[in-house]
């Protein structure tokens, strides 16, 4: 594990088309927040990013249906998001957009480079010309008759009856999507191609250099890639929505043409991260985040990735090859990820969410019946990390009630409340610590430890399970301790445990900040702590279990998590559907 006390977090950058839905949100933003959090938490000099991904066909189609312009649509949405990614507890340092001034001058920068080192090159390509929309068609917005089963939907890039890889040349009777006109011609058009396939040597070493650390799943796909033989890639397209590619490349020969989406997003990474600095006025900052320091040196910086499973080709081939072949001889190196985190399919049912059929829950409907912390907790103890995972409204309100409201907000609750009761809602300041304690301590001791390290090792699954057993642990004393009872013999003995018993309140605060933000705040209001940042626990358990000042107020919790009815999973079910 590096020791570097800078830490750039990068999440998948969300088409802009839509709200997202809570598989998406699992898949890289949710987990990017936790990490994000966990190394604030530290004392890390942490720089967590995000943007929109604005670019491509499908934005330009929805904008069109809804009868905006691209650019004012894109606005809209971004604020859409935006607004939820708050709303979710997702604490960005910048949430950008890669339609960017920023982004544009950044993309053009990266292929002027690619350029003059030699990496790109023009070849002719054959583009599908429609006369009616008077644009070129991307290949899956071209519909035709598939020549292998005679399927008369299948689309340009492939055929969703046979599951055959297409060419849009290949369909019989070929149409536009958009206006369904046949006046469709093939026309040469030249594009700029990645010379990718110069850096399978490079790009394996590598993936090699990394492959005792990154999931299963990440090294596999990569490899995949690698083994079958790395493809140049053409980085333009005929579209109007993008960042155009500049006149100086190819003598002009690609004007009025714009870069590929997949080309320009993963240097929005870059691009908002110089957003951050230019909205806070720290100029020149962002290019530290994005170089190579030298080995051992304390300012050096550890990048590390969050995607879902699709993005692995993208972030372990094509973004590393631009970088690699970005580099120039007096710059300093660019800066690729160091630990990149991948996720697999979070499923509804076992079935996909889907946007078009409505069935699913969406991070704003999901906002309308709970609040976040129930969907952050609930998706981060089952994040599809080793395989895929299902959402079920049972699963979930089972995991709500008994984790949440049974496990956590009753100890807090049963706590705070006996502590104003009994104890005049001051911490006790008479009593000892004992024997129960000593061993409670060690036992902490060991599991937060344990924990902490999960998070660092970003397996979220085993974090959340160790935080649950943590709190299990504080109850479990609570109940042998009974205050309630040795109140009536042993005042003191009584004393000492409800002073336990905060202590353990406070400690569930602090462990709990990353995973469910807005309830920790809540607990540690109990104790009257408020910082913006909730710093970890370094101390050993025995010494920060006995950090509450005897005599300090205690603010008794309100209900911190409602029980989820059985009528309300009935009811959900009915309206998100598709549950058969
Ligand atoms: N928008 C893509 C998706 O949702 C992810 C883009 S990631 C980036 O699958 F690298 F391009 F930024
Ligand atoms: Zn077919």
């Amino acid at each position: 594990m590096s020791t570097a006390q800078r830490v750039l977090i990068t999440s998948a950058l969300p088409y802009i088309n839509g709200v997202k839905h809570l598989g998406n949100l699992i898949g890289s933003q949710l987990p990017a927040d936790v990490y994000g959090r966990f190394c604030r938490a530290l004392g890390r000099d942490t720089l967590l990013i995000c943007a929109t991904d604005e670019h491509g066909t499908p934005a330009e189609l929805a904008a069109l249906e809804a009868g905006q312009s691209v650019e004012a649509y894109c606005t809209e949405w971004h604020g859409v998001q935006k607004d939820l990614c708050d709303r979710f507890g997702l604490s960005w340092d910048h949430f950008g957009r890669s339609s960017s001034r920023q982004n544009k001058e950044l993309t053009q920068h990266f292929a002027r480079v690619l350029w003059h080192n030699g990496h790109l090159e023009v070849r002719t390509t054959r583009q599908v010309y429609s006369g009616t929309d008077g644009r070129f068609l991307p290949d899956r917005y071209v519909i035709g008759t598939c020549p292998h089963c005679g399927y008369d939907r299948a689309r340009g890039d492939q055929c969703e009856n046979c599951t055959r890889v297409l060419d849009p040349t290949d369909l019989i009777n070929p149409r536009s999507a958009l206006s369904g006109a046949a006046d469709i011609e093939i026309r040469d058009s030249a594009h700029l191609f990645l010379k990718q396939s110069a850096f399978a040597g490079r790009l394996r070493e590598w993936i090699d250099s990394h492959k005792n650390e990154w999931p299963n799943l990440v090294t596999s796909i990569a490899y995949k890639w690698l083994d079958e033989g790395l493809q140049d890639r053409g980085i333009t397209r005929d579209l109007s929505w993008g960042v155009p590619v500049p006149d100086d490349i190819a003598d002009g020969k690609l004007k009025g043409k714009v870069f590929y989406v997949w080309f320009d997003a993963p240097i929005a990474y870059i691009a908002a991260t110089k957003e951050w600095a230019d909205a806070n006025g720290k100029g020149e900052a962002w290019r530290s985040w994005w170089t190579e320091g030298k080995a051992n040196d304390p300012l050096s910086v550890r990048y590390v990735e969050f995607m879902a499973k699709d993005n692995v080709p993208f972030h372990t081939v094509g973004f590393p090859c631009t970088l690699f072949g970005a580099n120039e001889t007096e710059q300093p190196a660019w800066k690729v990820v160091d630990h990149l985190k991948g996720f697999n399919w979070l499923t509804y049912y076992g079935g996909k969410f889907s946007t078009s059929q409505k069935r699913g829950v969406f991070m704003d409907t999901a906002l309308e019946l709970l609040p976040a912390d129930y969907w952050r907790y609930y998706l981060l103890a089952n994040a599809p990390e080793s395989a895929d995972s299902s959402f079920t409204w049972e699963h979930f309100a089972g995991t709500v009630n008994k984790d949440l409201a049974d496990v956590l907000g009753n100890f807090v609750n049963r706590v705070t409340k006996f502590c104003a009761a009994r104890f005049d809602g001051k911490v006790p300041d008479d009593g000892r610590y004992g024997d129960e304690e000593v061993k409670l301590a060690s036992d902490l001791d060991v599991r937060v430890k344990q924990y902490t390290d999960y998070l660092e090792a970003l397996e979220f699954r085993k974090a959340v399970a160790e935080l649950r057993a943590i709190w299990v642990v504080g109850n479990e004393y609570l109940t042998r301790a009974a205050p309630w009872t040795e109140l009536k013999t042993d005042r003191a003995r009584a004393a000492a445990s409800v002073r336990m018993g905060l202590n353990l309140v406070r400690l569930f605060g602090h462990l709990a900040w990353p995973i469910i933000p807005s309830s920790a705040v809540k607990i540690l209001a109990t104790v009257s702590e408020t910082p913006a940042i909730v710093p970890w626990p370094h101390a050993k358990m025995g010494a920060f279990l006995s950090e509450l000042i005897p005599g300090a107020p205690i603010q008794p919790a309100d209900v911190l998590f409602a029980k989820i009815a059985d009528e309300q999973i009935a009811e959900w079910q009915t309206r998100f559907g598709g549950t058969e």
